[in-house]
């Protein structure tokens, strides 16, 4: 569904992404793992259509997707959150995810009223039914994470790229996550690919693990396997004090 063939990506003198190759197939869950600056964000802004690469191709659906602008990779089914959480914070929670419905809509059709029962049964699915009319300001992180996912998911996706869903958030808060992003994939029937600095959680979540040590993929497959590869023990297990914890 997804398919990444050999994309690069330059800031002045970075290379953030070198040749970078993946595939998604439909309903996977993949998890993208890597230390800081690996250029996890920057493929996900890639694929989402924020940032054009200096090379490689890109199809998404069917279709090569490379200049096109983010609303029409969207509406192919590409969703993504960011690592920085950026609600309409004025705006009450239920709003804010109806506005996601909107926007989704092929069709063009604005009918606000079928918009925000769509977005309360997202609310329900997250488990934010009880914020629902607050204002996104008064949520805590957390919270803001899932209605990250909320709004995400408001726009009908195939598959969903979640950057960092689970960073800052306590242990207890953590399982809930998990338990959410299963769920969400599990009844929506979509693909999940995840960028995730907890190595347990990661590998709790996905069977299969890609990952990105200075923009190159240093190991792609069944996560049982990658966790044990010298590779990543050396990029990044090994040198990343918690990470395996
Ligand atoms: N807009 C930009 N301009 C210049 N350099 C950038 C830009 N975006 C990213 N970079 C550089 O590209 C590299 C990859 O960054 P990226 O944010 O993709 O890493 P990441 O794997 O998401 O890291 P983290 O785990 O810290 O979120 C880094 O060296 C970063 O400094
Ligand atoms: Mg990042």
């Amino acid at each position: 569904m997804l398919e990444v063939v050999q994309i690069c990506k330059r800031f002045g003198g970075v290379t953030a992404l070198d040749r970078v190759s993946l595939t998604v197939a439909e309903g996977e869950i993949v998890g993208l793992i890597g230390p800081n600056g690996a250029g996890k964000t920057t493929l996900f802004h890639v694929i989402s259509g924020f940032v054009r690469p200096d090379g490689g191709r890109l199809r998404f659906a069917g279709r090569e997707v490379i200049g096109l602008p983010p609303h029409r990779i969207c509406h192919l089914g590409l969703a993504r959150t960011f690592q920085i959480v950026q609600p309409f914070t004025q705006m009450s929670v239920v709003d804010n995810v109806a506005v996601g419905c909107l926007f989704g809509r092929r069709d063009g059709r604005t009918d606000v009223r079928q918009a925000r029962d769509a977005a309360l049964r997202l609310l329900d699915l997250v488990e934010l039914t009880g914020v629902s009319t607050l204002p996104a300001h008064a949520l805590n992180l957390s919270e803001r994470k899932r209605l990250e996912i909320a709004r995400a998911l408001a726009t009908g996706p195939r598959l969903l790229c979640l950057d960092e869903a689970m960073s800052g958030l306590t242990t207890a808060e953590l399982d809930r996550m998990v338990h959410t992003i299963r769920r969400v994939h599990a009844e929506l029937h979509l693909a999940v690919l995840m960028v995730e600095h907890n190595v347990r959680l990661v590998t709790r979540t996905c069977p299969r693990l890609v990952v990105l040590n200075y923009g190159q993929v240093v190991a792609d497959g069944p996560t049982e396997t990658v966790v044990r590869d010298p590779r990543v023990v050396g990029a990044y297990l090994g040198t990343r004090s918690g990470a395996g914890a």
